[in-house]
């Protein structure tokens, strides 16, 4: 068993590092941009506040009570059936799927931290054909960016939780503020800003749809990392006295003022050059650089501190995506940290294989299944399937089968009776229901 705990910042900071990643800066602006901004942008909101900060209660007090892996935590914390409750820990196995999509992003990023250097595409065109190529043709490129994203994380997780997750996440993640907030202040004085601003806040509740309804709902786990047991594995490295949910509340409102910050970055870029918002998942890769160009050596300045910064979040969580199957492994096999990462790695990396090579051309016929791409399948069995599926046991586990004295005993110390009984009102029925929703949507009606 690791005894290794966080600093009393360590913990916000890692688990902020975990919350903020791919999800805020590439996910949330394309997919505001997408389903009609406004209206999109407040479901995501309210669903933070009233689900996704209940959930993130709920597994931080799982993780703090049992000091456990995710499968242990469930078996402990059950008062009976223990042994048939060690199933619900399935979800510490939902990170090997989402890290192999996960680190290749992460890989594109790193291409384009090079890129931003010294050949930005000068036209959206051009730059539609840059990304189609590194994705779909140049398959060797990838595959060597990938490399160095899947190795740089896992030697950081081997490295352990204070010497690896701990430190990076401390030194990235202010770094990551940083840039942002001087891409912020830039963009401020830009004439696209007061229309980003609209764009995102005032809402146009004739664009939302009942998918990008749910879809919203859908994101804001993926946001929090809620699902898969990160934040509880995080939480059984917990320092002695923490104030759970003054951190949990700090975390939220991180990585929601960052998803604010950034996609507000982007759509001033977006509206200050006439672009398109509701571009899909290109919008970052394809229609920035473009933007960026216009800018001169500015552009190259502002670009390559853009994708640092993406890199950096991306990193940070690609480290906590690991860490559940990693302590799992340990605590129930009593393997080293080592030989449990070199295990994890051996599938992760073939997983993430045949996934680059299910978005090129010439082969992606080998890794087509049910009609779908194998990256596809990985981000659609983990973010529509998996993760939901993970939030919603995790609220019924909490509200309705551990014993709620245990669950007070531990909340009343930092909530006031009327929060703790709102607290568990939205555990037992907001969140199980609204994620139930979400699910029966995605896997029926999109
Ligand atoms: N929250 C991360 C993001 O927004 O990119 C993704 C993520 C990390 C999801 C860790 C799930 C997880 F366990």
């Amino acid at each position: 068993m690791e005894t290794a705990r966080f600093g009393r910042i360590g913990f916000i900071m890692a688990a902020a590092g975990s919350a903020v990643g791919l999800g805020n800066i590439w996910k949330f602006p394309y997919m505001a941009g997408q389903n009609g901004g406004g209206a999109f942008v407040l479901v995501y909101l309210l669903t933070v506040v009233f689900i996704g900060l209940s959930i993130f209660i709920a597994e931080v007090l799982m993780g703090r009570i049992s000091r456990g892996d995710s499968v242990s935590a469930f078996e402990e914390l059950a008062p009976k059936h223990g042994n048939l409750w060690k199933y619900a820990g399935f979800m510490v196995f939902t990170g090997i799927l989402i890290l192999s999509f996960y680190t290749i992003v992460i890989g594109w990023i790193f291409k384009y931290i090079f890129i931003s250097f010294y050949s930005l595409p000068t036209t959206v065109e051009s730059a539609g054909t840059l990304f189609g190529g590194m994705v779909g043709v140049e398959w060797f490129q990838q595959f060597v960016f990938f490399n160095m994203a899947f190795f740089l994380t896992i030697w950081i997780v081997v490295r352990g939780v204070k010497r690896g997750i701990e430190k990076v996440n401390i030194i990235l993640m202010p770094l990551l503020v940083i840039i942002l907030l001087a891409l912020f202040l830039y963009s401020m004085t830009l004439d696209g800003f007061q229309d980003a601003l609209h764009f995102l806040f005032y809402p146009d509740w004739s664009k939302l749809s009942g998918t990008s309804l749910l879809k919203a709902v859908g994101h804001a786990f993926f946001t929090l990392s809620l699902g898969m047991g990160t934040i509880m594995t995080y939480a059984t490295s917990l320092p002695k006295n923490e104030d759970i949910v003054k951190s949990s509340f700090m975390v939220a409102v991180i990585d929601t003022l960052i998803a604010l910050g950034a996609g507000i970055i982007i759509f001033t870029f977006i509206f200050h050059f006439n672009a398109k918002p509701s571009q899909g998942p290109g919008l970052v890769f394809i229609s920035l650089p473009a933007l960026f160009s216009q800018l001169g050596i500015l552009g190259n300045v502002i670009s390559v501190s853009f994708f640092v910064a993406l890199a950096f979040a991306g990193i940070t969580s690609a480290v906590s995506i690991v860490e559940p199957t990693t302590l799992y492994l340990i605590n129930r096999f009593g393997m080293s940290r080592a030989k449990s990462l070199t295990l994890i790695s051996i599938v992760t990396y073939i997983f993430g294989v045949m996934a680059i090579f299910s978005n090129v051309k010439v082969y992606s016929h080998y890794f087509t299944y049910f009609g779908k791409g194998y990256f596809d399948i990985l981000d659609y069995l983990s973010s529509a399937i998996l993760l939901p599926l993970g939030g919603m046991v995790i609220a019924f586990f909490v509200g309705f089968v551990m014993q709620k004295s245990r669950v007070h005993a531990v909340l009343s110390k930092y909530m006031s009776e009327t929060v703790f009984n709102l607290w568990y009102f939205s555990v037992k029925y907001i969140a199980t229901t609204a994620v139930a929703l979400v699910m029966i949507n995605k896997l029926f009606f999109s």
